[in-house]
């Protein structure tokens, strides 16, 4: 009988890929998956770092693996994030892990998870490895209709607070070429939505074609017969050129929502955070998208708390998401991460209790303005792509709007990956409901 493994994901987009990468890298090294970590020979976990709280998982997690198996422990692989970051430092921590792998060294998965086995020995990898290919057609995708592709790794921006440069590295590109094969592949195999990904993906350059950068990859990429809809994750204001801006409003399968981390509303705070822009900077980069794309609708991410961040600060990130109006938000209390800039250099001034205030403000403001714009859609058809089943009724699907709003809607399980038009009869902060029309 095949050896068996799963895998649990912890963290963002990039991580849920890399997960699709290794299941396909065991697979080929001949595991089967299994969903209970119970029945699995392997449990891998593949962590995320980002905030002290996602690091927090992995250790509760690796409390339960052992609790669940104490007569017949599995593997157990710690890779992503935290893995990089930690190192050895997880195998003195926790007893119950076999092998660290880090994130630029997941494809030697397989070859320490042997290792590990046959000589019983632990094994650590975290070191960088710059090659940014991956064999076409090995990952194992997790989602009918949407697929994710890999364009930039790592990242060299080091924000403040930020710990992503040290557990990605320093920023790869991989070359048009690969991307538009993968999504060549991704589309031949059903998926008709291409999430394009990369810590800063908008800073895109073709490493071999100097003409090729975001907006010239966004244009190859609709060009590929059967894409009907691309989006990306995540931009950085920065890096939005008119080019870009052109880009989205010409082509016809790129999706009219754009996530634009603001962070805060703050000058002062936007320079400690070393964001490099302003609060006017932003501003004026909203409007210029607005004008050329009136239908768009925007997304962010905040920090709250970040040090030395007072009640004025705050106020000031509180008229920014007033006057933005944006369709949704991620919103997070400021976290000290190891090695960041301002873990070094900073005091984490704000009190936890404050944090919780204010993050619980910014979030009741959020909700009334997401309310206000999903009820202008109720009277209107909005077109989805049925995505999944949807999580509170059987006979219901799910999908999004190219603006990313949630749809719910009867329907059958028959039209997952297809468009649909749904009349939009209800509107609540986190959705729309409808019927098919
Ligand atoms: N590469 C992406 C985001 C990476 S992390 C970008 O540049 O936009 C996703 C979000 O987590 C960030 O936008 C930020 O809002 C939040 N975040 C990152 N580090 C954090 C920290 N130390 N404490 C709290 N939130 C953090
Ligand atoms: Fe982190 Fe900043 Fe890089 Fe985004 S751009 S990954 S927030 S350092
Ligand atoms: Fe977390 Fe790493 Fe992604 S820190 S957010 S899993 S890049």
């Amino acid at each position: 009988m095949a050896r068996t493994y799963t895998i649990e994901t912890f963290g963002c987009q990039m991580n849920f890929h890399d997960s699709e990468r290794m299941a396909g890298l065991l697979e080929a090294a001949g595991y089967a998956r299994v969903d209970d970590a119970t029945l699995a020979d392997v449990i891998v976990l593949n962590t995320c770092s980002v905030r002290e709280r996602a690091e927090e998982k992995l250790f509760s997690r690796l409390g339960e693996v052992r609790a669940d198996r104490p007569d017949a422990p599995a593997l157990v692989a710690v890779t992503g994030c935290v893995a990089q970051q930690e190192g050895g430092a997880i195998l003195k921590r926790a007893g119950s892990v076999d092998v660290v792998v880090g994130t630029q060294a997941m494809r030697r998965l397989p070859e320490l998870l042997e290792e590990a086995a046959t000589s019983g020995t632990r094994q650590v990898d975290v070191n960088p490895y710059d090659d940014v290919s991956f064999p076409l057609g090995m990952a194992v995708r997790g989602d009918p209709v949407k697929a994710y592709v890999s364009i930039v790794e790592g990242c060299n921006d080091f924000c403040a607070f930020c710990v992503v440069p040290y557990t990605r590295g320093h920023e790869r590109m991989r070359p048009a070429t690969e991307i538009t094969r993968e999504v060549e592949e991704a589309v031949s195999t059903g998926r008709r939505e291409i999430h394009l990904l990369g810590q800063i993906v908008n800073h895109y350059q073709d490493p071999d074609d100097a003409r090729c950068d975001f907006a010239g990859l966004l244009e190859r990429v609709q060009r590929i017969g059967g894409v009907e809809r691309i989006r990306f994750a995540s931009p950085h204001p920065r890096h939005v050129t008119p080019r870009m801006i052109t880009a989205m409003r010409d082509l016809s399968c790129v999706c009219r929502h754009l996530h634009l981390p603001v962070q805060s509303g703050s000058t002062r705070i936007l320079t400690a955070m070393r964001r490099r822009h302003t609060r006017g900077e932003y501003l004026g980069l909203v409007a210029q998208i607005r004008a050329a794309i009136p239908d768009i609708a925007l997304s962010t991410d905040i920090i709250v708390g970040f040090p030395g961040e007072t009640s004025a600060d705050f106020e000031e990130t509180l008229s920014l998401v007033k006057q933005i109006e944006y369709h949704s938000m991620f919103s997070f209390k400021y976290s000290e991460r190891p090695a960041t800039m301002s873990s070094k250099r900073l005091l984490d001034t704000v009190s936890e209790a404050e944090k919780t205030r204010r993050i619980v403000t910014l979030q009741e403001l959020q909700r009334e303005i997401q309310l206000r714009l999903n009820e202008q859609a109720v009277g209107t058809c909005a077109t989805v792509l049925a995505d999944a089943r949807s999580r509170r009724r059987d006979d219901e699907l799910s999908g999004r709007t190219s603006g990313n709003t949630v749809v719910n809607f009867p329907g059958n399980p028959e039209w997952l990956g297809r468009m649909v038009d749904v009349a939009v009869q209800k509107a609540g902060p986190h959705s729309l409901w409808g019927v098919p029309a």
